[in-house]
């Protein structure tokens, strides 16, 4: 595989198991990046310490999931990464480094951590590891120098102070002209590249509560190991408001979001979309079973790649996979690290490191 390729780097926090939200917001993009991109997908099981250091275990098995999640999707690892986040050391020094770069008002009134505390009720009893994650993220990212990051839209917010913490690294260590354009930053010297977000096609997916974003914590998901059965059921609970079938339907609902999320023939959700507005005999349930055949005919193939990776064995071919990726992830982010220290005249000598 070509090594010139422009880079990817993205990830997920070891948190349970992926959805459909994570698959259109992101998980979909990375598999169709693979060939244009040498990505790197991190399981950032640091970050998971950050809300739940009182559970290694929860953590430990998550993070094995996460990774059997994304065999199942299309990651192929011949042709990807996977980056084990507690052993690429390389993160943790570079997090410091840019920490310095990084006001601490503006991690403060970040609206995705602003969010987290409110959501997992955090109060101001948060440790002082939390919003440390936030910077954390930057390091996970430049440490790889990508071009491209693609996330769900709620991370956009991530993003953004780690496009400023590179520019500010460029200028102040690489001589970078402030006035430059963001694209040319690394031709003109600088060691990061400015990464851009990419948000997927549906950029914020409805859980099946009809309300709130999908989400494992709301209990509102469709998880991409979920069988037919479960799904039909999940469908099902979709609240629309409407009772019959000749009353004249808002195909904005949520129902609709899943109609055009997962049924690809365009004439046939065209068709929906015309009988449910005008009240021409179609109920929801029928959507709802056929909106659950299509999202079950896409994870059909997930499922059948997860099975590959079941019980113990399958835990130990995903340990061996990881302890295999962990020399490359850190060949990568070993490099940026010094060529970073460099540029901070911090070049005292030369490390080698290894992981088995
Ligand atoms: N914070 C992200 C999430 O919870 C996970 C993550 C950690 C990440 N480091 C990253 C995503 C770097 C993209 C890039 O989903």
């Amino acid at each position: 595989m070509r090594n010139d390729r422009p880079r990817i780097l993205t990830g997920d926090t070891p948190t349970g198991r992926l959805h459909l939200g994570h698959w259109v917001g992101s998980l979909e993009n990375r598999v169709a990046l693979q060939d244009e991109y040498e990505c790197f997908f991190l399981i950032a099981n640091m970050h998971a310490f950050t809300t739940r250091a009182d559970k290694p275990d929860d953590i430990r098995e998550s993070t094995l999931e996460i990774v059997k999640d994304w065999l199942a999707c299309g990651i192929d690892p011949e042709r990807s990464t996977f980056v084990l986040q507690t052993e690429i050391p390389a993160i943790a020094e570079l997090s410091w480094f840019l920490a310095m770069l990084l006001p601490f008002n503006r991690v403060m009134r970040n609206p995705t951590l602003k969010h987290e505390l409110e959501t997992k009720g955090l109060g101001d009893n948060y440790s002082f590891g939390f919003p440390m994650y936030t910077v954390g993220q930057c390091a996970d990212i430049l440490v790889f120098r990508p071009e491209l990051v693609p996330v769900g839209e709620d991370q956009l917010a991530h993003i953004e102070p780690c496009r400023e913490v590179a520019r500010r690294f460029n200028q102040m260590y690489c001589g970078i002209d402030p006035q430059t354009d963001d694209a040319d930053y690394v031709e003109q010297g600088g060691v990061f590249p400015i990464p851009e977000g990419k948000v997927g096609r549906v950029a914020r997916l409805i859980g099946t509560d009809g309300v709130n974003k999908m989400s494992k914590s709301l209990n509102n998901a469709i998880f991409l190991s979920d069988s037919f059965k479960k799904i039909k059921k999940k469908m099902g609970g979709l609240y629309t408001g409407r009772s019959a079938m000749d009353e004249p339907g808002d195909i904005n609902n949520a129902l609709f979001d899943y109609v055009r999320a997962f049924i690809h023939d365009k004439e046939r959700v065209a068709e929906l979309e015309r009988k449910y507005a005008d009240g021409d005999n179609i109920g929801d349930g029928h959507i709802k079973v056929e909106v659950a055949e299509a999202i079950d005919q896409m994870l059909a193939p997930m499922r059948e790649r997860r099975a590959a990776y079941e019980g113990k064995d399958g835990d130990d071919k995903i340990l061996a996979l990881l302890r295999e990726h962990t020399q490359k992830a850190n060949d990568a982010a070993e490099e940026t690290l010094s060529m970073a220290k460099k540029a901070m005249k911090l070049d005292f000598g030369s490390r080698a490191l290894s992981f088995n």
